[in-house]
């Protein structure tokens, strides 16, 4: 039990409070690291580099070997889901990923939930591999996307700015949606299971598209499948620590963790650090929230946001982390500066 206690980001995300948070950096693994692109360069696609375990391994150290972060998350994709259901998912180079949409209840009929933990189990010896690998007081967090944002993905066939064809999707096929839901709740519990019981200390759940949605759309579509995913998770693994990412729910927040009953919430930059301080802290482990461009441009402003933060949540547990994913032009100096700026 020694070895748990010792993992600091672990025990935040579990409620207890650190002098100087733990940190990690939300998609800290990456193209920002010229290692990453070698291996990246090395491998046939995207997915390949995925399911090879040794190399998802080793660029999942990498960013671990360069600073001083607490947790190391596995590297895989939320986009796992539909290729392991038989969905066609490709990566195009400068494209991001592209999906052979789905139009309707045939489509959704064909998708196969039983295959799924075969499938992956390429990226659960990635999980125990990890363990195995790095230090006892580093936390290993395993992740998938929410049902809802996978399911942008797999009804859009792509990423966009406002997730229209799943909106639409949902509102006038509601059964093909709802059906789509249930197989992913289904699939994604299977594989946060799996990761619990591969050696991940702590999962986050991505739900990147909470944004641009009604107050009902976001209880039926966002918080009932989560919920619904979360209940079937801590059924086989009591008590499973849980980080919850809900992107641009804003005041929705309160009400997502209350329902859902994550352990600690990731912060968008987008949300006033009052407003996290005051409706947020009070509810979970807060997480975040700095703007990755911040950490792009660097300097002194990025210093005073980062002060900002700490003093907002200085007396709350707090694990320091960005508001969204780092990004591929961000220099590494800039990522020196904020590890010591956090760490001091
Ligand atoms: O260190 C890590 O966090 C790496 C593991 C990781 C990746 N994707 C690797 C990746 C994680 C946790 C993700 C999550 C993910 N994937 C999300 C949720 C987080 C968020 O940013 O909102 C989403 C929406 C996706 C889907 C996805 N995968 C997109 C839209 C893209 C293309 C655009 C982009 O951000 O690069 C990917 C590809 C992807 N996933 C890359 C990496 C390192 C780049 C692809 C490459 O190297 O060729």
């Amino acid at each position: 039990m020694d070895r748990l206690t010792d993992r600091k980001l672990l025990q935040c995300v579990l409620g207890q409070k650190f002098d100087v948070p733990p940190m990690w950096i939300m998609r800290q693994a990456g193209r920002y690291l010229p290692e990453y692109r070698e291996v990246r360069a090395s491998t046939k696609g995207f997915l390949d580099l995925c399911y090879t375990p040794e190399k998802a391994i080793e660029v999942t150290l990498q960013p671990l070997r360069r600073f001083d972060l607490d947790a190391a998350i596995l590297f895989s994709d939320i986009l796992v889901i539909p290729d392991a259901l038989g969905q066609s998912v490709r990566f195009q180079p400068g494209e991001g990923p592209l999906l052979e949409p789905l139009e309707g209840m045939d489509d959704v009929k064909a998708l196969s939930v039983d295959k799924v933990l075969d499938h992956l189990n390429p990226v659960l010896e990635t999980v125990s591999g990890l363990r195995s690998t790095i230090d006892d007081d580093k936390t290993l967090i395993g992740f998938c996307g929410a049902p809802w944002t996978v399911a942008t993905y797999m009804i859009g066939g792509k990423g966009s700015p406002d997730q229209a064809a799943a909106r639409l999707f949902a509102l006038q096929q509601p059964e093909a949606f709802t059906a789509l839901m249930d197989v992913l709740v289904e699939a994604s519990a299977q594989y946060l299971i799996a990761q619990f019981k591969a050696g991940a200390d702590v999962v986050q759940i991505f739900e990147s598209w909470a944004l641009n949605l009604d107050e009902v759309a976001f209880d039926s579509y966002v918080i009932a499948p989560t919920v619904k995913l979360i209940n079937r998770v801590r059924a086989e693994i009591p008590n499973a620590p849980i980080i919850g990412f809900p992107r641009g729910a804003a005041a929705n927040v309160p009400k997502y963790i209350k329902a859902t009953g994550v352990n600690t919430v990731g912060v968008d930059y987008a949300t006033p650090l009052h407003y996290a301080k005051d409706h947020i802290a009070p509810l979970a482990t807060v997480q975040g929230n700095l703007d990755p461009l911040r950490l792009v441009a660097g300097g002194d402003q990025m210093n005073r946001a980062v002060d900002a933060i700490l003093e907002a949540f200085s007396d709350t547990p707090h694990i320091f982390n960005l508001g969204h994913g780092i990004v591929p032009q961000t220099p590494i100096a800039h990522v020196e500066q904020l590890v010591r700026r956090v760490k001091g």
